[in-house]
């Protein structure tokens, strides 16, 4: 802390970190005092465009720094686990940019360090901070639905594929839709459904389309060549107790853009975040649309660093435990090596 405020370094000042820094600086009692990217050009395009006092290459000397308080990791998955592990070491709050790692050790290794160090960790899950989204899980919670037995959950789109490296190269990535969309929307049902534990898993991917020449996309064209990940994913969970979810994710599909979770309750199903409900009360078969009072009218990703800097101020728990983003993880890499070896991965 400095002067009373809370001092935020963002690792990564890209798409998102720009974005992030947008919301921090929203926020009366909070200082973005440093970033760090590899890219000098981004470094001095950002620091002076946000007035950010230290940018640095190496991130180490960002978390090096005391004063600063949190620490917000935007860089290529790839990177979330080494940035998070020595941020928390530093004594720093860690809120990093979804997945929270490309693998369930890694995850596992970040919960304990910010354990052992007594600091907040959460997944930046934006999706579960929708007016939309806390209104579902609220009704839930309260059982309008009854039992959620089972849910399709889509995170397709038909060409919108994300030419950047960040995204097409695996070592950078993890791996393709699935980690990247996917993760968005199998997070915000698993917590829909309560974070069930989890049976088994069957998983299958494939690239299709996104090595075809031919084949254009909306945001920009991507190196065919150096395309490595899948384009598109599908999945099966079972959890232990009985209940199930399907996944189905696609950077490039020739379908139209899905971003959707199918909820099949006993007493009433939605489809999220449309809000639309379907049930039947004493007979009568009916449909309807529902509307959060609050409106959507602040970015869902400003909302979740909001929520973090008060967890941290008032050392609440987040909502985004990180536990939770471990099933998540677990689900997603049980989906590719179930794809390898072509058979069902139980738990
Ligand atoms: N929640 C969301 O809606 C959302 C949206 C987009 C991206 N993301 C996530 O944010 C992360 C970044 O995505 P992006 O779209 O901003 O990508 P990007 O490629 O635009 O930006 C990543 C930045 O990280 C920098 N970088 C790479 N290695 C680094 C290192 N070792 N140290 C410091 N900086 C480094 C790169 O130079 C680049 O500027 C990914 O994990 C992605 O999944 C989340």
């Amino acid at each position: 802390m400095k002067n009373g405020k809370y001092l935020v370094g963002v690792v990564g000042a890209g798409g998102i970190g720009r974005y992030h820094i947008d919301g921090w600086k929203k926020i009366h009692d909070v200082v973005v005092y440093g970033i760090s990217d590899v890219s000098q050009q981004y470094l001095d395009e950002v620091s002076k465009k946000y007035e950010i006092p230290v940018a640095v290459k190496d991130y180490k000397k960002l978390i090096d720094i005391e004063e600063i308080d949190i620490i917000d990791i935007c860089t290529p998955n790839a990177f979330h686990y080494p940035v998070t592990i020595a941020a928390l070491k530093n004594g720093k709050h860690v809120i990093c940019e979804k997945p929270l790692a490309t693998s369930s050790k890694d995850v596992e290794k970040m919960i304990q360090v910010a354990k052992e160090n007594k600091r907040k960790l959460m997944a930046a899950q934006n999706q579960r901070f929708t007016q939309t989204g806390k209104m579902t899980k609220a009704m839930i919670d309260q059982g309008i639905f009854g039992e959620i037995y089972f849910a399709q959950c889509y995170a397709v789109r038909r060409r919108e594929l994300p030419p950047r490296d960040t995204f097409i190269k695996k070592e950078l990535s993890g791996g393709g839709p699935m980690f990247d969309i996917g993760v968005h929307i199998l997070d915000i049902t698993y917590w829909f459904m309560g974070c069930p534990v989890v049976h088994s898993v069957k998983g299958v991917t494939f690239t299709k389309l996104a090595k075809n020449d031919d084949i254009t996309g909306t945001w920009g064209q991507w190196d065919t060549k150096k395309f490595e990940v899948e384009d598109f994913a599908s999945g099966f969970v079972l959890f232990k107790d009985g209940r199930a979810l399907q996944l189905t994710c696609s950077f490039l599909s020739n379908l139209p853009s899905n971003l959707s979770a199918h909820l099949y309750g006993t007493k009433a199903g939605m489809i999220w975040p449309e809000m639309k409900m379907f049930s039947e009360i004493k007979g009568l078969h009916c449909d309807s649309t529902l509307t959060p009072i609050v409106p959507d009218n602040e970015p869902s990703h400003h909302r979740e660093l909001a929520h973090f800097l008060e967890c941290v101020k008032e050392n609440r728990e987040v909502l985004v435990k990180p536990e939770e983003s471990l099933g998540v993880i677990k689900i997603l890499e049980a989906m590719y090596i179930s794809d390898q070896k072509k058979k069902e991965v139980v738990f």
